[in-house]
C-alpha cells in the first residue's frame, strides 16, 4: 500500500492550481442519468471517487468518454450519455466503497420510474443515515421499500407527481437527490430548509443548462417545476473550496505564502474569515486567492455549521494548523458525530488536544514531531499531511487511498511549492 513521506519544516511558497470540486463532481455526474442526450462536464478532477462514479454510471448503461483538459481548466473533460438505461440497480459492491453512490437514487426514479440502491451502511465519520433522502422522495410521491440491505424507490405510473418537503436538518446529499428527482416530475416541488452549499448551486445551474426550471437557487427554499424532458449540456465543475482551504492551512502552518489559482473566494467566506482572524493575510485577486502567513497564529473559537457557516470538511485541517497558534483554540463539531479521529494521531505527533463531547480544545504552540500516522477519512488524512509539513523530522502518512479520493495530485502540487514530500509504494 502506498504511503506518503514528508520531511517537515519547509516554508511553502508559490502557486497551487485549484482542482474541480470533488463534491460538485459527484452530484453533477448523476445528472447524466436525467437525459438521453450527452452531458459534458469540464474541469473534472482526477480522483478515485470520480472514476468510481464513472464505473457506477457504466453499470447503469451510461457511456463515458474522457478527454484531456480544456485549455482554461486544470481538470479533464468527461462526456456521459445515458441514451438507454440498462439497469436501475446500484449494487452493494460499489455503494459500500463510495457513499456518494446514493446520488443515483433521485435521478433514476425521475428518469426510469424506479431505482434500487444498496444501503450505504456505516462510515468512518459516524452513522450517516439516508432517511432524509427517502422522506423527501416519499413526499414527492415515491413508494419506498427496504429489503435485504437495498432501498427500492418507485414512481407510481412511471413519473413522480412532485410535492412539498421541509428538511428537519440541513442535508447536502438529501437536497441533491430531491432536486434531481424533482426536475422531471409531473408537477411542482418545494423543498424547504434545503442545503445552500455552493455545490448545490452548481448542481442547480447545471440542471438549468439542461432545461430544468428551478427558482430560489442559493436560498433555503427551492422551487422546482418539473419538465417533460431535459436536454444535453456542457458544464464546468466549480473549483474545490475544500481543497483550496486545505492548502491555505498548509501555507499558514508553515508561515508560507501561496497563491491558490482558480479558487473562488465567494464560496469560502467562512474559511477565509477564520484564517484572517488567526492572523493570516488573505488577499483576493481576480482569479486567485493569496494566503500569506509570516507572524505567529492567533487561536480561534470555531463551530462547524451548514453553509454559509464554517464547513465540517475544514475542521480537521484547522485543528492541525491551530496546534501552532499562540493560545488555546476551541473547535466544535456540530454536523457529524465521531469526526475527531485525527485527534489521537495529531497527539502522537506532539499536539495537545483534549476532546470533551462535541468540542476539542487545542493548546498551542506545541512543537510537532514527525511520526508514522494514519487516518480513517479523507479530511483527517489531510490534517496529518498539514501537521507533517510543519513537523520536525519525517512523517509517514499511511492509508493514502483516502487522500486519493479527494486531493488531485497532492504530492505534485505540494512539491511544486517547496514541500519535501513523496509517495512510496509497498
Ligand atoms: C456532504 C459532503 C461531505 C460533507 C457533508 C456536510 C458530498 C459527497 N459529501 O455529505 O463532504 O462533510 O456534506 O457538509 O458532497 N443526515 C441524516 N439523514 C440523512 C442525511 C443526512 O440524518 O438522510 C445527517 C448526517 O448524519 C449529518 C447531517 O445530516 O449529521 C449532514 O449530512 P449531509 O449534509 O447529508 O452530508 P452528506 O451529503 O453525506
Amino acid at each position: 500500500m502506498d504511503r506518503i513521506l514528508i520531511r517537515g519544516g519547509r516554508r511553502l511558497a508559490g502557486r497551487i492550481p485549484v482542482s474541480g470540486a470533488k463534491n460538485a463532481a459527484l452530484t453533477l455526474m448523476p445528472c447524466a442519468l436525467l437525459t438521453d442526450e450527452p452531458l459534458t462536464l469540464r474541469n473534472l478532477p482526477r480522483l478515485a471517487d470520480v472514476d468510481g462514479f464513472g464505473h457506477l454510471l457504466n453499470q447503469l448503461g451510461v457511456s463515458t468518454m474522457v478527454e484531456g483538459a480544456h485549455p482554461a481548466d486544470f481538470g479533464r473533460v468527461m462526456t456521459m450519455r445515458a441514451q438507454r438505461l440498462t439497469s436501475t440497480i446500484a449494487p452493494y459492491d460499489i455503494v459500500r466503497k463510495m457513499r456518494a453512490s446514493i446520488l443515483v437514487l433521485g435521478p433514476l426514479v425521475a428518469r426510469a420510474g424506479e431505482a434500487t440502491v444498496s444501503l450505504p451502511g456505516g462510515c468512518a465519520i459516524g452513522n450517516r443515515p439516508i432517511d432524509l433522502h427517502l422522506k423527501a422522495l416519499e413526499a414527492m410521491g415515491a413508494e419506498i421499500e427496504l429489503t435485504a440491505g437495498y432501498v427500492k424507490a418507485v414512481a407510481p405510473g412511471g413519473r413522480l407527481p412532485g410535492g412539498r418537503y421541509t428538511f428537519p436538518v440541513v442535508s447536502v446529499g438529501a437536497t441533491e437527490n430531491a432536486v434531481m428527482a424533482a426536475v422531471l416530475a409531473r408537477g411542482t416541488t418545494v423543498l424547504e430548509n434545503a442545503a445552500r452549499e455552493p455545490e448545490i448551486v452548481d448542481l442547480c445551474n447545471c440542471l438549468l443548462a439542461m432545461g430544468a426550471s428551478i427558482t430560489g437557487i442559493g436560498t433555503e427554499t427551492l422551487t422546482i417545476d418539473g419538465v417533460d424532458r431535459l436536454h444535453g449540456a456542457t458544464y464546468r465543475v466549480m473549483p474545490d473550496r475544500i481543497e483550496a482551504g486545505s492548502y491555505a492551512c498548509a501555507a499558514a502552518i508553515t508561515g508560507g505564502s501561496l497563491e491558490l489559482v482558480g479558487a473562488n473566494a465567494g464560496d469560502m467566506r467562512a474559511t477565509l474569515a477564520a484564517l484572517s482572524e488567526a492572523g493570516v493575510k488573505v488577499e483576493e485577486r481576480r482569479d486567485a486567492i493569496l494566503i500569506e502567513a509570516s507572524n505567529g497564529l492567533a487561536p480561534l473559537n470555531l463551530s462547524t455549521a451548514p453553509y454559509p457557516g464554517f464547513a465540517t470538511d475544514m475542521q480537521a485541517q484547522f485543528m492541525a494548523m491551530l496546534t501552532k497558534a499562540e493560545g488555546t483554540s476551541v473547535l466544535t463539531e456540530t454536523i457529524f458525530e465521531n469526526r475527531y479521529m485525527h485527534v489521537p494521531e495529531l497527539a502522537r505527533m506532539g499536539a495537545d488536544i483534549q476532546v470533551t463531547g462535541r468540542s476539542a480544545l487545542v493548546r498551542g504552540v506545541t512543537p510537532l514531531i514527525g511520526a508514522p500516522v494514519m487516518a480513517t477519512d479523507l479530511r483527517a488524512s489531510m490534517s496529518l499531511i498539514i501537521a507533517g509539513l510543519a513537523a520536525e523530522g519525517e512523517t509517514e502518512v499511511n492509508r493514502v487511498y483516502h487522500l486519493d479520493r479527494g486531493y488531485e495530485r497532492l504530492e505534485e502540487k505540494l512539491q511544486a511549492v517547496g514541500a519535501d514530500i513523496e509517495r512510496v509504494g509497498g
